[in-house]
């Protein structure tokens, strides 16, 4: 797996991260970024464990570097969903320091938002420094290593 190259990422919430997930796509599009979108699409109730699953699925079949974002209200159900999956590492991040840091030495693969918890313009400065930054490797692959047991 090329991890140096720009991942693909792949996208989904339920209704309620509806909107700020199209804010989000459209940002990673402007910025160049290959996206997919794996639902919902529309703003009727819906469960986020389907929408977590699709995306983490999506991320442990790939062959090349994806990551993911999750949206739901709170951002926890899709990472308690996401991380049910061995080899997800899913963060639920409010604040950009904890976007890039889990990216340094969590090696996330998953963002998580609560669109009820962030404003749209936080939530795209999140995206970037999730994006922006890199696994540092050393001595936190071995800790990362640790949490798969
Ligand atoms: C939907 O009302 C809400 O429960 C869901 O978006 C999410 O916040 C769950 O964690």
């Amino acid at each position: 797996m090329t991890e140096n190259a720009k991942p693909t990422l792949v996208f989904g919430s339920d209704h309620a991260g509806l909107e700020l997930k199209r804010a989000l796509v459209a940002h990673a599009e402007g910025r160049g970024f290959s996206v997919t979108d794996v639902g919902t699409d529309s703003t009727a109730s819906c469960d986020y464990p389907d929408f977590a699953h699709s995306v983490a699925d999506a991320i442990l079949k790939s062959r090349v570097h994806i990551l993911g974002v999750l949206v739901c209200g709170t951002g926890i159900g899709m990472s308690i969903s996401a991380n049910r999956h061995a080899g997800i590492r899913a963060a639920v991040v409010s604040d950009t320091f904890s976007a890039r840091m889990t990216r340094m030495h969590n090696d996330a693969n998953v963002l998580c938002l609560g669109a009820r918890v962030v404003g749209g313009g936080l939530a795209l400065d999140i995206l970037d420094s999730f994006l922006d930054a890199s696994f540092e490797g050393g001595r936190h692959a071995l800790r990362v290593a640790k949490i798969e047991r």
